[in-house]
């Protein structure tokens, strides 16, 4: 005979099987915490609105705390055999504190007790991963100040394109960040919902009061329709799609920083304490933490489209699939939480080598658009000066001049409008801080990203 919470109706025992095909245990046991809390302030308004003596809601409550002592503390017993984190924690109630423990699942179902933990849980994380990102958002801002004066190639297309500031290269990923902590924000009213009251499917008959339930946990909406409340999945949909989008940022600057720091490059060098070696190759400092954080992107992406995918031929209500939400949820904030723990640090004790990258620009023809502007100050069409510029770059490359080594008769060759000043106008300097422009590499207009950032920062 089945010895279930649902055994009732039951002949015989579940097979073993399906135990531990059927069992969240293995995992959802990370909700222990979420649980307790909501049991408790369930309890808690049964009792206020009189469903259960204030009694029993004492002896229920106190249970209720020692379990999460001995879960903290290792003590407790984890059972496949009772399913999930819901049953564990309810079975052990009972053995505690007797047959009065069955009292605190009245007006309540799994799932919404399920529904209503993992919104705690995120509401949890959502918090920790926006002081992370804010966090790196700073380390950033920081670097960029530090490094003002860098000039290094910015690319299209991998190829050297215009001299840039790296502080203006920074500058790109805090606005991405900012964006990513803009959304995160965002989409908090969608996960600061609550649940509970919901019961199984349909509300329930007792005099249950929800707002004082959302109260005691801090939730500002609740949700209007039973049916939605356990069926609702998506804010985490949403979340792992910010995540998603995180890990794409990160990934990309990942990527960046494996190039910079490669021979080829020899942009940064990143500290010893954030590299790994080979147990071949005695010479060998690989960028491993990038390379992971590029890496894992792909398995938080896998996550997004593993619930959407899960969830889209779901009847309502509640299904069993629903229970696949977690994993995926769970190993998302792990590694984007850690991904962001590490970037922080690698960033602000990687070494920029500042010569390097000046070398960089002073030997490519990444000062080339600037010389067609100059030609179009003198009054030459735009297209027409590009064609100038191009003969003129051919003519460089068969030469094995860069444009500033040219004489002014060689430059003549291809326009008289060329004067004396060229030789300052194509700089890197000069070439960086000619883009004033709101939003442009100069460094004044660096400077007005750095300020504005800070104060959105602030303002977020
Ligand atoms: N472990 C389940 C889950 O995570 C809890 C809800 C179970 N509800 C039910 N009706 N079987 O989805």
């Amino acid at each position: 005979m089945s010895k279930k919470a649902w055994g009732g109706r039951f002949t015989k025992s579940t097979n073993h099987l399906v135990e531990e095909y059927t069992a969240s245990i293995g995992f959802d046991y990370k909700l222990a915490d979420e649980d307790i809390q909501g049991s408790i302030a369930h309890a808690t308004m049964l009792a206020t609105q009189g469903i259960i003596t204030v009694e029993e809601m004492d002896l229920i409550i106190r249970g209720l705390k020692e379990i999460k002592k001995e879960i903290e503390e290792g003590q407790f017993e984890f059972s496949i055999a009772l399913e999930d984190i819901h049953m564990n924690i309810e079975k052990r109630l009972i053995e505690k504190i007797g047959p009065v423990g069955g009292k605190l699942h009245t007006a309540r179902s799994r799932n919404d007790q399920v529904a209503l933990d993992m919104h705690l849980y995120l509401k949890k994380w959502v918090k920790q991963l926006g002081i992370r990102l804010a966090e790196l958002i700073e380390g950033f801002i920081q670097k960029a100040e530090e490094n003002i004066d860098v000039i290094l190639p910015g690319y299209t297309h991998l190829q050297r394109a215009q001299p840039i500031l790296f502080s203006h290269h920074l500058m790109a990923y805090v606005s991405m960040f900012l964006r990513d902590l803009e959304r995160l924000q965002d989409s908090w009213k969608r996960i600061d919902l609550m649940p509970l009251g919901a019961g199984a499917l349909a509300g329930t008959t007792f005099p249950i009061d929800r707002k004082q339930v959302a109260d005691l946990l801090d939730f500002q909406g609740i949700y209007a329709n039973s049916m939605d409340a356990v069926s609702d999945r998506d804010y985490i949909v949403e979340f792992l799609s910010h995540a998603s989008l995180m890990m794409m940022h990160l990934s990309r600057l990942s990527e960046e920083l494996i190039l910079w720091s490669s021979q080829e490059f020899q942009f940064v060098e990143l500290d010893d304490a954030f590299c790994t070696g080979s147990s071949i190759m005695p010479q060998k400092k690989n960028p491993d933490v990038a390379e992971l954080v590029r890496g894992k992107t792909g398995r938080v992406y896998g996550h997004l489209i593993s619930l959407l995918t899960t969830l889209k031929g779901l009847p309502l209500t509640y299904n069993k699939d629903m229970q696949e939400d977690k994993e995926g949820m769970f190993d998302t904030v792990q590694t984007l939480d850690g991904a962001l723990a590490l970037m922080k640090p690698m960033v602000e004790t990687m070494k920029v080598n500042q010569e390097k990258m000046a070398k960089s620009v002073k030997e490519d023809f990444s000062n080339a658009t600037d010389y067609a502007d100059y030609l179009v100050t003198k009054g030459i069409p735009f297209r027409q000066a590009h064609e100038i510029v191009g003969k003129t770059v051919l003519y460089c490359i068969e030469q094995k001049k860069y444009l500033l080594d040219l004489t002014i008769e060689e430059y003549h060759a291809f326009s008289d409008q060329v004067e004396k000043d060229i030789y300052e106008k194509l700089q890197p300097e000069q070439v960086v801080n000619a883009r004033s422009s709101y939003g442009g590499t100069a460094k004044e207009s660096v400077f007005v990203q750095i300020e504005e950032a800070k104060t959105k920062l602030q303002d977020l």
